[in-house]
C-alpha cells in the first residue's frame, strides 16, 4: 500500500482524532443512553464572544431532561448551554446564569432551535420550529469564553466531562451552526427552513468533529 495512504488511513483511525468534512444531510445519532457516548466539535476560530447565534436540529423521545449543546470553558462549565428540563420547559444557560423558556410541546416530530444572545443588552432569544418565543434577559455585559469544549450528546459538569446519563441525548441531532453575532429575524426564519447564511463559528457543512462511544452519522430523518 502507499506508504502516504497508509499513514492517512492511520491518522483517520486513530481514536481522538479530529474528522473535518461537510455532514450536510447527516446527523448524530445516539441510539442507546449512556454517560460515555458524544460528540466533540471544534470551533476553526477560537476567540471570546460578545455575541452568539446557535441554530441545531433535534429529533428525540425522551420525556427526561437532556442536554442539546454544552459549550464550556475551563472557568464556567454552563458558558452556553442548551438544555431541555422537561417536555415544554427548555432552558437556556449563558455564563453559568439560566433563562428558563416555555415551549408548546410536540411529540415525535423534529424539532429546530436557534438560540440568540448579545452582551449590549443581555438580550436571549429562543427561536423553536421558526418561530420565536418572548425574549428574556442574561449576562448583560458579559464575554463568553473561547478555549471551550463543545459537546453534542452529553451535559458537561466540568470542562470535558462529568457526564450523567440521566441528561444524555437518545435520539438525532444535526444541522448545528453557529455565528459571532445575531441573526435578524428574517434570517433565524430562513435557518430553520434551511436557508442559506453561512456560520462564522461552528459549520455543519465543514465540521470538525470527533465521536465517542455509541454515536453514529446517518441520513437525517427530517431531510
Ligand atoms: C455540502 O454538501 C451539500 C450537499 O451535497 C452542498 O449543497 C454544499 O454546497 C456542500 N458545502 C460545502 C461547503 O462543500
Amino acid at each position: 500500500m502507499d506508504k502516504l495512504l497508509l499513514c492517512l488511513l492511520v491518522i483517520v483511525n486513530f481514536p481522538g482524532a479530529f474528522f473535518q468534512g461537510n455532514t450536510s444531510g447527516k446527523a448524530f445519532v445516539f441510539p442507546t443512553e449512556s454517560d460515555n457516548s458524544y460528540v466533540t466539535l471544534s470551533a476553526p476560530v477560537q476567540k471570546p464572544l460578545k455575541a452568539f447565534t446557535l441554530c441545531l436540529q433535534v429529533y428525540t423521545a425522551l420525556t427526561r431532561s437532556y442536554s442539546l449543546f454544552s459549550f464550556a470553558t475551563k472557568a464556567q462549565y454552563n458558558e452556553i448551554l442548551l438544555f431541555s428540563e422537561k417536555p415544554g420547559l427548555y432552558s437556556v444557560s449563558v455564563g453559568g446564569s439560566d433563562a428558563y423558556f416555555k415551549v408548546p410541546e410536540a411529540f415525535y416530530t423534529p424539532r429546530h432551535f436557534c438560540v440568540t444572545w448579545e452582551s449590549q443588552t443581555g438580550i436571549t432569544e429562543l427561536w423553536v420550529d421558526g418561530k420565536p418565543m418572548v425574549r428574556m434577559s442574561l449576562k448583560k455585559g458579559y464575554t463568553v469564553g473561547s478555549e471551550a469544549s463543545i459537546i453534542l450528546g452529553q451535559e458537561q459538569d466540568s470542562f470535558g466531562g462529568g457526564f450523567n446519563k440521566n441528561q444524555a441525548l437518545v435520539g438525532d441531532i444535526g444541522d448545528v451552526n453557529m455565528w459571532d453575532f445575531v441573526l435578524p429575524p428574517e434570517e433565524i426564519r430562513a435557518v430553520s427552513t434551511n436557508g442559506v447564511s453561512t456560520p462564522n463559528v461552528l459549520n455543519w457543512e465543514e465540521l470538525k468533529y470527533e465521536t465517542r462511544g455509541e454515536v453514529f452519522l446517518k441520513d437525517q430523518l427530517w431531510v
